[in-house]
């Protein structure tokens, strides 16, 4: 019941130029009925090149972060109702490395959810626990804070499209990645936790992501267990092969 979705997190790479190459050679290679969702997250400035470059294609385009107002003086950041206006369907929030490096917290990641279901974006939250974290066995109570503080206060009936990616610290580019067994058991807790602080019903259709060095050779053990809904893909998603062979592994 739960439509798998692949996502491509480009990070800081891509100009406009480079992603339309990347389109020209993708499209071909995806059947143009999925199974699953494809959304791609380029940077802010090759947003408007690949929405153009996929029109007509189901491929969804994603921003990568968004500010949680409509405008403002606010130097430098992107509103829900800019990226609405150019044909952003997805927007990535409290990833880790806005954690890490632009002081994001759970209460910013509350806001700009909240602010992502107001303008019909899709939101994917992301969440997640450090080394030291894990090696000291505060995984739970890590993700607990997280989905506790991220969304408390979100009206159960706004949150249908709720999408949540699971991406642990210590597997984001360093070519480690959470075994099956773990990344299961981390879904698995953070769906209960969605129970508690939503609903139940919420929590049985919101999709899960797994993210942290998925790669063609381990998409498929990843994504088809019972609480993994799909990937967020960054370094294996920029090159067009290896990112359609995750989604032909993901989506079996
Ligand atoms: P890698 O796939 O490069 O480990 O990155 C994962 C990620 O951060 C996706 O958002």
């Amino acid at each position: 019941m739960r439509k798998p979705l692949i996502a491509a997190n480009w990070k800081m790479y891509k100009i406009p130029a480079e992603a339309t190459a990347f389109t020209d050679a993708f499209l071909p290679l995806i059947a143009s009925k999925q199974k699953a969702e494809i959304v791609l997250c380029p940077s802010t400035t090759s947003l408007a090149a690949t929405i153009e470059a996929t029109k007509g294609t189901e491929v969804r385009i994603g921003a990568q972060t968004m500010h949680w107002l409509d405008n403002g003086a606010y130097t430098g950041e992107t509103s829900p109702i800019m990226l609405n206006a150019i044909g952003v369907t997805h927007v990535l929030i409290g990833h880790s490395e806005r954690r890490q490096y632009f002081n994001e917290t759970d209460e910013t990641v509350n806001l700009k959810l909240k602010s992502a279901l107001a303008h019909k974006l899709v939101p994917i939250v992301c969440v997640g626990e450090h080394k030291a974290e894990r090696e000291s066995g505060k995984t739970n109570d890590v993700l607990r804070q997280q989905i506790t503080v991220g969304l408390q206060g979100i009206d159960p009936a706004a949150a249908t499209s709720l999408v949540i990616a699971y991406e642990p610290v210590w597997a984001i580019g360093t070519g480690l990645t959470a075994t099956p067994q773990i990344a299961e058991d981390a879904h698995k807790f953070i769906r209960e936790q969605i129970a508690e602080v939503l609903s139940p019903a919420i929590a049985a259709s919101t999709r899960i992501l797994y993210g942290g060095s998925v790669k063609p050779d381990n998409a498929a053990s990843l994504c088809c267990l019972e609480n993994i809904d799909g990937a967020l893909v960054g370094g294996a998603s920029l090159d067009p092969t290896s990112f359609a062979q995750i989604i032909a592994g993901a989506s079996i």
